[in-house]
């Protein structure tokens, strides 16, 4: 599996990154958990994605258990994590509203919070995981300088922002942001145009793409039938199945977006991390575009 620089020299991440948002619905051991990492090892996939709230703040934990109970695996693997969403659950007895909180205590307590769920004494990135309308770039800037110098995280990145927040977070930093993680997919392309791509691209920032199959509704959702008709006919001449060919579409964009797998099953994972040896024409990229849209670009 072909590996991308974030940061050349210090860090790169493997072309497919594995999801885990939804590994407490995988029914899954640790030790079934230690299988799958190592599974996605052997398919070349190192990176895997995480946040404090998955799962309702239990999913690192799970995770953490099966590294516990295989400590090598850390050094074999890159953890991206996020933070700053918080919502009324159990683990968070005091929120009663869904909000954001993107302030430097908040942020540096965490992180560390996700140190110990994961077992693990540094992350290798973190984002912040929404744009928040009431974020203070130098608070953040602060947050992230203490985590660094600390020894905890190694790089910092952010989740669904705009080029403009993008560009506000990056100036008030002495270090580059590794990464903006974003929803991308053939029905989710708003920003193939709304320049965000364009942004990252310019400044050589490459972004995680998260739900390419559109968090599985591309497998079953009426209005996406002209899409799998569409890609169907597509995965007769490359010889693809319709999760493929999607994931070709994210990898055909020049910026270098890693899709982010979300399947908990093995076979699917090795089949969407095989997408990487597909590439679309543009007439057949601009096919997908079309059906998932249903309009033609102008
Ligand atoms: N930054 C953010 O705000 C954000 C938001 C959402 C997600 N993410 C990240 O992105 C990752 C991927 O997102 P996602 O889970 O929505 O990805 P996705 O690939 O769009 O959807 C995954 C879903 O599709 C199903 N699926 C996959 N292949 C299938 C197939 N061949 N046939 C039928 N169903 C299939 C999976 O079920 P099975 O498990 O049964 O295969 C799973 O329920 C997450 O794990 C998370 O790490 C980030």
């Amino acid at each position: 599996m072909q590996r991308v620089n974030l940061i050349p020299g210090q860090l790169s991440f493997s072309r497919m990154v594995q999801g885990y948002w939804r590994l407490t619905d995988w029914n899954m051991q640790a030790q079934d958990v230690v299988r799958f990492v190592e599974q996605g090892l052997e398919l070349g996939i190192t990176t895997t994605d995480h946040a404090d709230v998955y799962g309702a703040f239990s999913e690192e934990g799970m995770f953490g258990q099966a590294l516990k109970l295989a400590p090598g695996l850390r050094d074999k693997i890159e953890i991206v994590s996020k933070c700053g969403i918080l919502f009324p659950c159990e683990r968070l007895p005091d929120v009663n509203v869904v909000h954001y909180n993107n302030e430097t205590d908040y942020i540096v307590s965490a992180a560390e919070r996700s140190l110990r769920e994961l077992h693990t004494d540094y992350l290798d990135v973190l984002l912040i995981h929404r744009p928040d309308p009431l974020m203070d770039a130098d608070a953040v800037a602060e947050a992230f300088s203490r985590l660094q110098q600390a020894g905890k995280v190694k790089h910092f990145g952010v989740s669904n922002f705009s080029a403009a927040k993008f560009a506000l977070l990056q100036s008030r930093l002495d270090f580059p942001l590794v990464t903006n993680q974003l929803e991308i997919s053939a029905v989710h392309s708003d920003y193939l145009f709304d320049g965000n791509l364009d942004y990252l691209q310019q400044h050589r920032v490459v972004p995680m793409a998260w739900s390419c199959l559109g968090g599985g509704g591309v497998f079953h959702d009426f209005q996406y039938k002209a899409l799998r008709d569409c890609a169907a006919s597509i995965g007769e001449q490359h010889n693809a199945s319709l999760d493929q060919v999607l994931m070709a579409f994210v990898l055909a964009l020049p910026c270098q977006a890693l899709p982010i797998i979300g399947s908990g099953n093995i076979e699917r994972v090795r089949q969407q991390a095989a997408a990487v040896d597909i590439q679309l024409t543009r007439q057949q990229w601009f096919s997908l575009l079309e059906a998932a849209r249903g309009y033609t670009v102008p």
